[in-house]
């Protein structure tokens, strides 16, 4: 099953309201946040529902509570649970950004967690990113396994032709960030001018696939937003992000008037679960609109 994809910027404006309106009740979910770690990027439930009071909600408890509780003291690390069978069997992970503080992973890992279990309830997966966290959990074993499935990608406006001084630094500043030279660094930054790009992996790849996965998200961004000012591309086990210029990671529609080309991307599979992505950021930055014009 290939992924279904969706783009924003061909949507009529009515059908766009339309898909605001089915995303509402989610979208009150997202508390307004002040700091950058916390913004909201995606979340997807398994399509697999629960039996009301199965003992796999309280081992997704359980994992979802050794998440915040271990998040005190290390950026990443994953669990498993055993059920009474292994189709009840948790397995999760969550990964803060390599430049968070201690005390802002442990807080974002909370607050993905506070979400993503009520977001996720009764479902028997989910996964939900922050800007400074991911958390995952499944009943089908995700962990150390390569998955090179685009979540989510988004792009700025276009920089002019005239700025192909800029376009040469941005090429220069992500060949520097997808260098590999065989050593592990899944936490990766790079900047020149103003241009600046960060990467990360998620920890339960090895150096190899965390190699192969940025890669690929690098060669994505390249060529799903070109000469866009900035742009994030989100794969199932690492992401990149693309910035020029005051852009900043929690100002992608404050900062940036124009979201030029934002795509929605509807998942098939995840490790043989069915999820769908939902983007609300978009969301976000219309309501702010509307509140601050
Ligand atoms: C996960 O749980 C769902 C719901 O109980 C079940 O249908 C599915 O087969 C399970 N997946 C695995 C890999 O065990
Ligand atoms: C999961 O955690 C265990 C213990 O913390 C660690 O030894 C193992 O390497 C981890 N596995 C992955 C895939 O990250």
């Amino acid at each position: 099953m290939s992924p279904t994809i969706s783009t924003l910027s061909s949507t009529p404006l009515s059908k766009l309201s339309l898909l605001l309106l089915h995303l509402l009740p989610f979208s009150l979910l997202v508390s307004p946040s002040t700091s950058s770690f916390d913004s909201f990027i995606y979340v997807g439930c398994s399509q697999y529902k629960l039996s009301p009071g199965s003992p796999y909600e309280t081992s997704v408890d359980s994992v979802l509570t050794s998440f915040v509780s271990s998040s005190a003291s290390s950026s990443y690390n994953n669990f498993t649970v055993p059920g009474p069978t292994p189709s009840d069997t948790v397995y999760g992970l969550y990964q803060c950004g390599g430049d968070l503080a201690v005390a802002d992973c442990s807080t974002c890992v909370s607050r993905a967690v506070s979400r993503v279990g009520t977001i996720c309830a009764g479902s028997s997966g989910g996964t939900l990113q922050l800007e400074g966290c991911l958390v995952r959990y499944d009943n089908a074993t995700f962990l150390g396994v390569q998955d090179k499935t685009v979540l989510l990608r988004r792009c700025g406006p276009l920089v002019g032709a005239t700025n192909s001084d800029e376009l040469t630094r941005g090429d220069a500043v992500l060949g520097y960030i997808g260098a590999g030279d065989g050593s592990y660094k899944p936490y990766r930054t790079g900047s020149s001018g103003s241009v600046r790009a960060v990467a990360q992996c998620v920890q339960d790849l090895g150096a190899g696939d965390c190699q192969d996965c940025l890669a690929e998200a690098i060669g994505r961004l390249k060529s799903d937003c070109g000469t866009a000012k900035w742009g994030d591309v989100y794969l199932a086990k690492c992401y990149v992000q693309y910035s020029d210029g005051d852009h900043t990671s929690s100002g992608h529609g404050a900062a940036d008037e124009e979201v030029e080309k934002t795509v929605v991307i509807l998942i098939g599979v995840i490790a043989g679960v069915a999820v769908v992505i939902i983007f609300l950021s978009l969301t976000a930055t219309m309501c702010e609109r509307a509140r601050g014009k």
